[in-house]
């Protein structure tokens, strides 16, 4: 196959090729993200298209699905966090992305797993292709990690850098700081293009499939476009991890986006300090933390995260609006589901909320994905129109169907157990369901719950308790 000289533009957040310049990616809709790169622009140019072509294919055996199967080979981290998301370690000749916001604390988490696993007697290379040895070297000590004994370079060529990692035994662990930095000689465009960007990720990945070194690459996510995003290599990989928290709070959560050797429903909780990154073992207490509990608008949800039950406060404040439209905003939950709850409210709650500005945050900057948040979000929205703090020692979870119905939502033994933990003392949840309905299970519970059919008896609830204050 000859290869292309002509100039292609390609988007450089997800990879499409075109042949002339465009402002907008057809493809993923992003602005401004489309770059001219010379070169060869087939994502699949290098070995492949330098190999000889053969008339004739190699016979190769096939193999049944019945046969030898044993659990991926892993090497823990030793960070329990880490290992939570990954599914229990580092499976051998894996390859990890782990994308985030540029300072969100990478490198930094990185190195902490490095040094964990070089002091458990493990051959770990860290790859730096941003900072100098020096400038990594002074991390790791302000990290109480100095004596560790992490391999360190700071070098960008893939081929010297898997010519050098394939001398002697092969390192169990290989982090690669970041793949954006990263250029390969088998394509020709200039480093952080998409181009090289899956070039290399590609020589990267035959790397650990041929000798078992679990690598992990550093993906920034940026907005404008400047350099590929790590999108154009997520489908190249075994595991997408990405790394959040926005840096005004120290929490960050990791979640797995894609996971082929384990769940992708699990977070990590970590916490920003002078000493690097600290796990949280414990998130809901630090979600919790520093809680308001006297003022009107604030409801505790009791949310599941993977097999993990997550405590965390809901913010909501609803206000007189003097525009014509009034403002919704909210952080950390779904746009669409707040309309969805807005409009539920007003057409089964009987709340006028059209003339109102109305906020919706999630505390601790945690981003909520469950629609059992519905209830809590809802408990808070009516809490600060009426001026009625909640009561404080309550938690609240359910789904809203669009009817005004309270559904019932998975693992409510998980989260009550979790809010009886944390000193909670009630619960305004969903009714049972009716198969499981024995009286055996209910006295079981581990706190009282208040079971709400639909979002009128919450409204109730709520209004009874000014008249029981006043
Ligand atoms: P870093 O790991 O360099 O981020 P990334 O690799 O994702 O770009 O983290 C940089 C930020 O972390 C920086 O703003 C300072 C902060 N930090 C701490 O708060 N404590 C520490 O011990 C370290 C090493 C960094
Ligand atoms: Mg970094």
């Amino acid at each position: 196959m000859a290869k292309q000289r002509h100039p292609a533009f390609v988007c450089q957040e997800c990879g499409a090729v075109y042949n002339r310049w465009k402002g907008k990616c057809e493809a993923c809709g992003g602005w401004n993200t489309i770059v001219e790169e010379t070169g060869s622009a087939s994502p699949m140019a290098g070995p492949a298209a330098t190999r000889p072509s053969r008339a004739k294919g190699r016979i190769f055996p096939l193999e049944g699905l019945q046969g030898e199967t044993k659990e991926a080979p892993r090497t823990p981290s030793g960070i329990a966090e880490l290992d939570r998301v990954t599914g229990g370690g580092f499976v051998h000749g894996s390859i990890i992305l782990l994308g985030g916001d540029p300072g969100i604390g990478k490198s930094t988490l990185l190195m902490q797993a490095s040094a964990a696993l070089a002091m458990r007697g493990q051959r770990v290379a860290y790859i730096s292709g941003e900072e100098a040895v020096a400038q990594v070297r002074l991390r790791a000590e302000r990290l109480g990690l100095g004596q560790a004994p992490v391999e360190l370079a700071s070098e960008t060529n893939v081929e010297d850098i898997i010519a050098t990692l394939s001398q002697g035994r092969p390192p169990a662990l290989a982090i690669i700081d970041s793949i954006q930095t990263m250029w390969t000689e088998t394509v020709e465009s200039a480093p952080g293009t998409v181009t090289q960007v899956r070039g290399s990720a590609q020589a990267l990945i035959r790397f650990a499939k041929t000798t078992g070194t679990a690598v992990i690459l550093v993906g920034h996510v940026t907005k404008d476009g400047q350099i590929a995003g790590p999108r154009v290599v997520e489908h190249m990989v075994d595991a997408v991890v990405s790394f959040e928290g926005d840096t005004g709070h120290h929490f960050r959560i990791m979640r797995a986006v894609k996971n082929r050797f384990g769940p992708t429903d699990e977070i990590g909780v970590f916490e920003m300090s002078d000493q690097g990154l600290r796990e949280v073992p414990n998130p809901s207490e630090l979600f919790l933390a520093g809680r308001d509990m006297a003022t009107a608008g604030t409801a505790v949800f009791a949310g599941m995260e993977g097999t993990r039950p997550l405590l965390v406060e809901i913010q909501a404040l609803v206000a007189p609006s003097s525009l014509g439209t009034p403002r919704r905003a909210v952080v950390g939950w779904d746009q669409s589901r707040l309309s969805m709850v807005l409009a539920v409210l007003e057409a089964h709650g009987g709340l006028k909320l059209g003339m109102h500005d109305v906020y919706l945050n999630v505390a601790g900057g945690l981003r909520i994905t469950e629609p059992a948040a519905d209830l809590a979000a809802a408990a808070a929205l009516v809490s600060s129109l009426s001026g009625n703090p909640l009561p404080p020692d309550t938690v609240y979870f359910g789904e809203m169907g669009l009817s005004g119905a309270i559904r019932p939502v998975a693992q409510e033994q998980a989260r009550l157990k979790e809010a009886a933990k944390l000193g909670f003392s009630s619960a305004v949840s969903p009714q049972p369901r009716l198969d499981k309905g024995k009286g055996s299970k209910s006295e079981r519970l581990p706190l009282a719950t208040s079971a709400i059919g639909h979002i009128t008896d919450l409204v109730a609830n709520i209004a009874a308790r000014r008249r029981k204050a006043s």
